[in-house]
């Protein structure tokens, strides 16, 4: 069997429906090195190795068994990402991606971009669970995640202390493809090479959340 869209789910902290209550503690899976998490080089405009996962991730209709974790929000599949201004959706070329939060992330600046993919049938329950209450209609067993969480991270040029957490959840159960963002805390939406001000990190071409 085969699928052909991936559904794309979005969590916001400082949202509060009746849908979606968390607080921000709550909101992110857990990350980080005591998680087992690997992290990116402190690179601007840095990427992950590629990384094999495996199980295949079905995109837009097309499996792939590996991806990339780029710096500036972007997790990508066959071909990695330094591009920091992001490009008005729908992208050009079709690079496959998702852009949890596409910008000038500079990790050397402050913060860091973790990533793992886990079996681990807790995080699988709680991929399983969230799936289900959102689709309720489509019949879901997560076999397989990955997150990649980029923690506090700061902007290119910045004159500021302002750092930006999110998150991307991928998970599948071997057919259909699900992916979950999560949303901490965002600061800034621009860094300074694409016309952003150092001391805000605002205005110019702002970050773009999308699934290309
Ligand atoms: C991205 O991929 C290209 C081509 O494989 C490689 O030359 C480059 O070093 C990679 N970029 C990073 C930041 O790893």
């Amino acid at each position: 069997m085969e699928t052909f869209c991936a559904f794309l789910l979005l969590v916001v902290g400082s949202a509060v429906t009746s849908a979606v209550q968390n607080s921000k503690d709550s909101l992110l899976y857990p990350y980080g090195t005591d998680q087992g998490d690997r992290k990116n080089p402190k690179l601007d405009d840095g990427t992950s190795p590629e990384i094999p996962i495996s199980e295949p991730f079905t995109f837009y209709g097309k499996p792939y068994y590996s991806l990339y974790v780029n710096n500036n929000g972007v997790v990508s599949f066959g071909v990695n990402v330094s591009q920091y201004t992001p490009d008005p959706f729908p992208l050009e070329g079709g690079w496959p991606f998702v852009a949890p939060y596409w910008g000038d992330v500079d990790n050397r600046m402050g913060g860091d971009v973790f990533w793992r993919q886990t079996q681990d049938p807790a995080i699988l329950s709680r991929c399983t669970a969230d799936i289900n209450q959102y689709f309720p209609k489509i019949p879901f067993q997560a076999i397989w995640a990955f997150i990649a969480t980029w923690d506090h991270v700061a902007y290119f040029g910045s004159a500021s202390k302002k750092v930006n957490t999110f998150q991307a959840v991928l998970t599948t159960n071997g057919n259909i493809a699900f992916i979950l963002l999560n949303y901490a805390d965002i600061q800034w939406t621009t860094g300074r090479a694409s016309g952003g001000d150092a001391k805000t990190g605002l205005g110019g071409t702002p970050a773009q959340v999308f699934m290309n």
